[in-house]
């Protein structure tokens, strides 16, 4: 049983996360999506609405679960027996950060770290870039799901607190 995990803190989850999340779970038996809670860090969504809207979104995918970490990424990889972490690359602007933290988590367990390029139509969608531009008004229909799209718009009319 080869299982990877996608790792991320999908505030919210983007159409990039599931083009890189159904491609993983075309070469692996099982994917784990691995939703990073981080106390000190606020969102504008909770980790339980974040679990909620991959759970959604991933649905049509058998061997794709969700999940929370707090804490290591390597140590939900040892304590899951994930054999490898999948990350999306959508410019060469990504790679010296995730190349710094794949050979730290290799130093930290035996966990490989998969780089697998983002497809062109999502390169350049980004979690941040999303809330940015629905917070101004503007489109954000087709990059994200549409359930997620209306989430969002919701949230930012109630002011767009974060949690
Ligand atoms: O979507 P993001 O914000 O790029 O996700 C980053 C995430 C959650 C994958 C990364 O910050 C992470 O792995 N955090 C867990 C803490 C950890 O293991 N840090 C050491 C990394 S070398």
């Amino acid at each position: 049983m080869h299982r990877a995990v996608c790792p991320g803190s999908f505030d919210p989850v983007t159409n990039g996360h599931l083009d890189i999340i159904e491609r993983a779970a075309r070469l692996f038996d099982e994917v784990v999506v691995a939703v990073g809670v981080n106390a000190s860090k606020s969102r504008l969504f909770s980790a339980d609405e974040r679990l909620e809207m991959l759970t959604r979104a991933c649905a049509p995918w058998e061997n794709v679960r969700i999940d929370t970490f707090t804490g290591l990424l390597t140590e939900f990889c040892v304590e899951q027996e994930i054999d490898a972490i999948v990350k999306g690359l959508r410019a060469v602007s990504d790679f010296d950060y995730e190349l710094q933290m794949a050979q730290m988590n290799s130093h930290l367990a035996p966990v490989e770290t998969v780089f697998m390029p983002t497809s062109p139509e999502w390169s350049f969608v980004a979690s941040s870039l999303v809330k940015e531009v629905a917070t101004f008004g503007g489109d954000v229909t087709g990059l994200v799901p549409e359930f997620v799209r209306e989430q969002l718009v919701a949230r930012l009319a109630e002011g767009g607190e974060t949690r």
